[in-house]
């Protein structure tokens, strides 16, 4: 069976470093691994609606945001096809028939909905103490829709984050309903996690759980090599490292996580050759005598490694926008084309393909039949 890989993001902002890890840097690998046949990269412009409908000018803006973040972390449009989800219809019409297979219970079990219901402030008790109107249909039913971005591109391979499980789980549980209730045609996907524990869930730069635009303590694909450095400065370390010899904790130091997720023996070769690896350093800052801003200066270096390229690339797509929506549109076309041939035998599974030729044939037949005894 062939191997195909689709994901996606949805446009409300740019991509930031937790994005990187947690997602980017290993469709890049796998893109480059040549191990799949197909890789469909999607920007959930449909889906980013579902719960911004005060501000679908932001999900337009960021459109073009996401696809220079993809292109220059590597996505490689001749390799992996990228598009815009609102521009496959048949997606929607995909979702209309998956909301038979699926009840308002099992989605109001959905984790990631539960707490994404929570965290947007559309339930009358929020935490954030907002009052919105309640919760919207379509967001609502947003896995269900996402159901359909798989498998309407049979994907095999769903890498995303963890929060994205629920998802994952509940398009199985769709694929299952409809192989069994019409016939199998849909596939079921699995989903492909980061191996890296910590890339799982990056903190943000103050050390809160998650980095996210409205807190501030995002490090950002885009950001200049001054705003790189002037973060990680600033970043939450360990508060009871107070004095340099005091002895210093690594676990919760977001400092180290970062370093867990950025870095590799080659940079201490290369920024830090006091120390052979990331253990090393580790251990004298657990034994303290250690001092915060020699840590943070040797990430600075790290990231900004990394970053680098990713922000020259950037600059020279910035330079031909009209290239970008270009590769966006042809992507986008194939694409539909795939969805198309997939509605159509989801359609004829359902026997809902009444204009067939064979398909009508038959049926005038039928019902000619009868009639024709009355
Ligand atoms: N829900 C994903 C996110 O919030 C975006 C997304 C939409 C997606 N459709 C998808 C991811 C299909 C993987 C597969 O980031």
């Amino acid at each position: 069976m062939a191997r195909i890989i689709l994901t996606g993001d949805r446009p409300t902002g740019r991509l930031h470093i937790g994005h990187y890890v947690g997602s980017l840097r290993r469709r890049v690998e796998l893109q480059n691994s040549g191990e799949f046949d197909k890789i469909y990269i999607m920007i959930a412009d449909a889906q980013a609606l579902t719960d911004n409908a005060d501000n679908p000018e932001k999900v337009r803006q960021n459109i073009i945001e996401v696809a220079l973040d993809y292109m220059s972390a590597g996505l490689d449009p001749s390799r992996s096809t990228l598009f815009i989800q609102s521009q496959i219809s048949e997606l929607t019409e995909l979702t209309f028939y998956y909301m038979d297979l699926v009840t308002v219970q099992r989605l109001q079990r959905n984790p990631t909905v539960k707490q994404e219901i929570l965290l947007r402030g559309f339930a009358e008790n929020n935490d954030a103490g907002e009052n919105r109107p309640g919760i919207p249909v379509g967001f609502f039913c947003y896995p269900i829709s996402q159901a359909a971005d798989i498998t309407a591109f049979k994907a095999t391979t769903v890498p995303v984050g963890e929060d994205q499980e629920p998802m994952i789980e509940q398009t199985r549980e769709i694929v299952r309903k409809f192989n069994s209730v019409y016939a199998p045609v849909l596939v079921e996907p699995e989903i492909l996690l980061p191996d890296n524990c910590v890339c799982r869930r990056l903190p943000g730069t103050d050390g809160k759980a998650k980095m996210s635009k409205s807190l501030g303590n995002c490090i950002y694909l885009a950001d200049s090599e001054e705003e790189v450095r002037k973060k990680v400065m600033g970043m939450y370390t360990d508060p009871l490292h107070v004095q340099v010899s005091d002895p210093g904790h690594v676990e919760g130091n977001t400092v180290f996580t970062y370093l867990d997720a950025f870095c590799h023996p080659g940079h201490f070769a290369e920024f830090w050759p006091e120390y052979a690896s990331l253990d090393e350093l580790k251990d004298h800052y657990r034994r303290g005598g250690l001092g915060d801003v020699k840590i943070k200066k040797f990430l600075n270096s790290v990231l900004q490694a990394e970053l680098a390229p990713i922000r020259e690339r950037r600059k020279e797509l910035e330079k031909d926008i009209p290239y970008v929506y270009e590769v966006l549109r042809k992507g986008s076309g194939q694409a539909r084309e795939v969805a198309a041939q997939t509605l159509s035998e989801v359609k004829r599974a359902m026997r809902i393909n009444y204009f067939d030729a064979d398909v009508l044939a038959s049926l005038t037949a039928e019902q000619s039949e009868k009639y024709s005894g009355r």
